[in-house]
């Protein structure tokens, strides 16, 4: 399968002196590039997408056949080739079955392990599980990328929900972020997680073990206090934790696609099953919507199809995200995982190399303190950079209805402003109001230029709920899947981080002294400067 990108390249430059300004000054463009799920409504209006640029980029999702492999994942078939799996992460949150793997359904072992979940939960949250000093009041997640990222983001996106126990995450193998945790917890009531798909990952493992050398100082059994989330219950044992602690998933759940499962523990202590329930019914709705909607009305088709209009067409070449949503603070980070480590691929499916560059360059801050630190490269760097808002319609903190309007006028005020721009003569304008003349307010107006036409789409939703945030990491899940299809590469392995990782096991010898002759002079000059000064 292959599709036309010289004809929509073509458009695109066809297109290139019409300017996003001029495209909404068709008052029903707004209603015409927007698209809803629920309650939730996405705005692409203000990119340069026009009526047959966005004709051209659905044919390409059809000639991509975006739905019968959208299909072929939502029924288990092995669509991650190089590893031989299914991608069935929507099996988590699945509301009904059955859902086959293998010819057998995987329903009723997802949905007895979400009960052992709550049943668990519930008796960690009402104290009828204790540790030793007794109800529990602290929790550590030990885990990293997938085991890390969805929980610890969605722990501060609900904190309003949060009643249980406090959450705390350890990620990094340096030392100092442990050290910093555990400084001031109680060992004998907190609640140790080690979450790890593999259960091999480095870090994890280091980390699990300090934590629990920490809490052998003042509590009998630290296997008691300890919660193993693993597709490798074997390997949980083997740290001294009992079986009914240990919460397992199959190996069809991505590490960076799984906190609709075990993964999700931490996120269901702090907020409680029901709500953890009310999470997995708004990525469920999505999954409905992205299963059941026409492709011009598809949210994460949409989306994709923006993303790969920006990045693949106008080679615009990252991607920021900017939620004025202080909550969804780590969202940037957890979407830096999931479409990086997705889509950063130079190989297709079959092997050949890849046309373009695959996945943009993820990042960004919540708004309104961005607009303080980088907006200004956004403004008005030389490159474009492509931004993405979400926002809520209400905040809750209703004493402070205030905050959340300038909030909101922040956040339309840049989208607004990055479409508008600010042209030489009205800078001219400004600065003779300033009584500027001459040379001088022709030298000033030129900076306060802004060129404008700089895309941006806007993901708004009433309110930051349980089902809300459920429905945007859905979103963003498929939008992944539809950039990979349509790039025809496999969006669910990630072989380029094995080869730092195998480089590391090589040189924890020579960072303790060991004969570095072998490496490169660059390596061998700071291995060196580490034993003098080490
Ligand atoms: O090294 C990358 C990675 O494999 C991620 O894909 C994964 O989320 C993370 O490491 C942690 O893996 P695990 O859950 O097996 O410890």
């Amino acid at each position: 399968m292959d599709f036309n990108w010289t004809d929509l390249k073509a458009h695109k430059e066809r297109i290139s002196t019409t300017s996003i300004k001029t495209l909404l000054s068709n008052p029903e463009r707004a209603v015409d590039f927007s698209a809803r799920s629920g309650d939730m409504l996405f705005d692409y209006s203000k990119t340069s997408i026009d009526e047959k640029a966005r004709n051209a980029l659905l044919d390409l999702a059809q000639a991509a056949q975006v739905e019968s492999r959208r299909d072929a994942m939502f029924t288990g078939e092995p669509i991650n080739l190089t590893e031989g799996r299914a991608v069935l992460h929507t099996a988590l949150r699945a509301q009904s079955g059955p859902i086959f793997v293998d010819g057998q359904d995987v329903l009723p072992e997802v949905q007895a392990t979400r009960a052992q979940m709550a049943k668990f939960a519930e008796t960690v949250r009402n104290g009828t599980f204790q540790g030793q000093g007794g109800k529990i009041t602290d929790v550590v997640n030990i885990g990293i990328g997938g085991s890390d990222l969805g929980p610890a983001m969605a722990c501060i996106a609900l904190s309003p929900y949060a009643d249980g126990p406090r959450t705390h995450f350890v990620s990094n193998v340096d030392g100092a972020q442990i050290a910093d945790t555990l400084k001031g917890l109680d060992p004998t009531t907190t609640l140790v997680i080690v979450a790890s798909k593999t259960f091999t990952t480095i870090e994890t493992m280091t980390n699990a073990e300090t934590a629990r050398v920490w809490m052998a100082d003042q509590v009998e059994t630290p296997g008691n206090q300890m919660v193993a989330l693993s597709t490798a219950g074997d390997k949980a044992a083997a740290m001294g934790i009992s079986a009914d602690r240990v919460f397992g998933f199959e190996d069809w759940v991505g590490g960076r696609y799984s906190v609709w499962g075990p993964i999700g523990l931490s996120l269901m202590l702090a907020i409680g099953p029901d709500e953890f329930d009310a999470f997995l019914q708004g990525a469920a709705a999505m999954d409905d919507h992205f299963r059941t909607a026409p492709l011009g009305e598809n949210l994460p088709v949409l989306l994709a199809l923006v993303g790969i209009w920006n990045h693949q067409i106008c080679g615009h070449a990252t991607r920021a995200v900017l939620p004025y949503d202080q909550r969804l603070g780590r969202l940037p980070a957890y979407l830096q995982q999931l479409e990086m480590e997705s889509n950063g691929k130079f190989v297709r499916v079959g092997g050949e190399a890849v046309r373009d560059t695959v996945g943009p360059i993820v990042w960004g801050e919540p708004g309104t303190n961005g607009q303080h630190a980088f907006y200004q490269l956004i403004h008005q760097g030389k490159q474009v950079v492509p931004c993405e808002f979400l926002v809520a319609a209400k905040a809750h903190e209703d004493a402070l209805s205030h905050h959340h309007h300038l909030l909101l006028a922040n956040c339309l005020a840049q989208s607004e402003a990055l479409v508008l721009g600010r042209s030489f003569d009205e800078a001219m304008a400004l600065m003779a109001a300033k009584g500027l003349t001459g040379d001088e307010q022709i030298r000033q107006a030129r900076h306060r230029v802004f060129q404008g036409n700089r895309p941006s789409t806007t993901i708004i939703y009433p309110k930051l709920t349980p089902f809300v945030l459920g429905q945007i990491i859905a979103l963003y899940e498929h939008r992944v899947f539809v950039e990979g299809v349509v790039m025809d590469i496999n969006s669910f392995d990630q072989w380029g981080v094995e080869l730092g990782k195998e480089l590391a096991v090589a040189l924890q010898p020579l960072v303790k002294g060991g004969d570095a002759s072998g490496k490169d002079c660059s390596t061998q000059m700071l291995l060196n400067y580490i034993k003098e000064n080490g």
